[in-house]
């Protein structure tokens, strides 16, 4: 099948991938309703069609952070790409790079800040809080040694959320032998990646946190690792220290609420990601779409205001700058993408959204994503 939309590529990555990894990228935390209602509220807005108007040209360009971005679009950072194809984040960041949008790197990456930077393209870095501050400080120097221009800074996960599919899965949970065995039966079961990743896509290490982790040698030890460093004594004050190993942009990835909103920018942060972690963490809250007006209201003029969570279409991306996002950034949209086809796969998944993202702005009348507001929605 040849993908058409980025639901084909979830179908291909479903098809290609070990189950283990499919249902990590697919699913959400507990009952997954705001998983749901990510995408759910996104397809509920309607846009304003409107006709007869001069769309020959288009720009769909935007400045943010010292940075242009052909796309208002950006891929999330999602951990342990290297598992989904060879050296994962290398080819996203590659197919990134050639659509002229930002590749943010997780801080659970397989291939390490080095590794992808060496493509010739240095990535934004994203940061989890970790109990090790003295190994914070490192990586943010590595960040900073390999060139990355802005840093993500990850606030909505002091502690991950229960994902029961990755316990059915057998990904988590269970002894190590299990573990095992399981992944052996989803290899077999899934032999082109079995041959590109499993065994041409070594090392499967947390490439950047890798020497602090020193627990054991599998990815899952990692995570497990990863897992008992979060640290939940973080506050506001913390970006302080932050600033300290940091001098460029900061953007806070996961707030949801005005009045954080309004701390962030007392805090110093440049921008912040209206996010609930794709409904990862705390089920049941608002989805990003339905947050975002009243944060951007509230804080769009003082700091960048980005938003990322169901973004499954060129027309969602639309949706979002319309209600106040300066750019929006995709997660799962990728992953599928890198798992059905690589870096083939994420470039053909940016050209869909760019594709949608045309129809969408000259059927609504809107040349240039920088003018987008609400009289774009019809029901504003
Ligand atoms: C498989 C997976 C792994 C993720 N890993 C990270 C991570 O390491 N750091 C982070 O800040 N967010 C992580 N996220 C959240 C994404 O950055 C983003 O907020 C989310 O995927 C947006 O929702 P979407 O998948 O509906 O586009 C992850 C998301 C997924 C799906």
């Amino acid at each position: 099948m040849r993908a058409a939309s980025i639901s084909d590529f979830r179908e291909l990555a479903r098809r290609r991938l070990p189950n283990i990894f499919f249902e990590y990228i697919d699913g959400g935390s507990y009952a997954e309703v705001t998983l749901k209602r990510n995408v759910a509220d996104l397809e509920a807005i309607a846009l304003r069609q409107r006709v007869m108007r001069d769309m020959t040209k288009l720009d769909m360009s935007v400045q943010t952070l010292g940075q242009t971005l052909k796309l208002p679009v950006g891929l999330a950072p999602v951990g342990m790409a290297g598992m989904y194809a060879r050296r994962g984040e290398t080819q996203a960041i590659r197919a990134a790079a050639g659509a002229g949008v930002p590749f943010c790197l997780s801080t659970v990456s397989v291939c390490s800040i080095e590794e992808v930077a060496a493509t010739g393209t240095a990535p934004w870095f994203q940061l989890y809080m970790l109990k090790d501050r003295g190994y914070m400080r490192e990586l943010l120097a590595r960040a900073k040694a390999a060139g990355s221009p802005v840093l993500v800074f990850t606030v909505d996960l002091p502690l991950p959320g229960a994902r029961y599919r990755d316990v059915r899965s057998g990904f988590t949970g269970g002894t190590p032998l299990q573990q095992m065995l399981t992944q052996l039966k989803d290899g077999i079961a899934h032999p082109a990646w079995t041959w590109d990743v499993a065994l041409n896509g070594r090392p499967h290490t947390l490439g950047s946190v890798q020497a602090a982790a020193t627990s054991g040698r599998r990815v899952t030890d990692f995570l497990s690792w990863i897992a008992q460093n979060f640290d939940r004594s973080v506050t506001w004050k913390d970006l302080d220290w932050v600033r300290e190993s940091w001098d460029g942009p900061i953007v806070v990835k996961g707030v949801l609420d005005v009045d954080d909103a309004r701390d962030a920018v007392r805090a110093g942060a440049q921008g912040l990601v209206v996010s609930n972690h794709g409904g990862r963490q705390l089920d049941g809250v608002l989805s990003a779409v339905a947050a975002l007006p009243r944060i951007a209201d509230a804080v769009g003029g003082d700091l960048e205001v980005y938003m990322d969570g169901g973004v499954r279409s060129g027309l969602d991306v639309l949706k979002a700058l319309a209600l106040g996002a300066k750019a929006c950034f995709v997660g799962r949209a990728w992953a599928w993408a890198l798992g059905a086809d690589g870096q083939a796969g994420v470039a053909r998944m940016l050209d869909i959204l760019r594709a949608e993202l045309a129809v969408a702005m000259i059927l609504t009348g809107c040349a240039n994503v920088r003018d987008a507001g609400r009289e774009l929605l019809d029901r504003p």
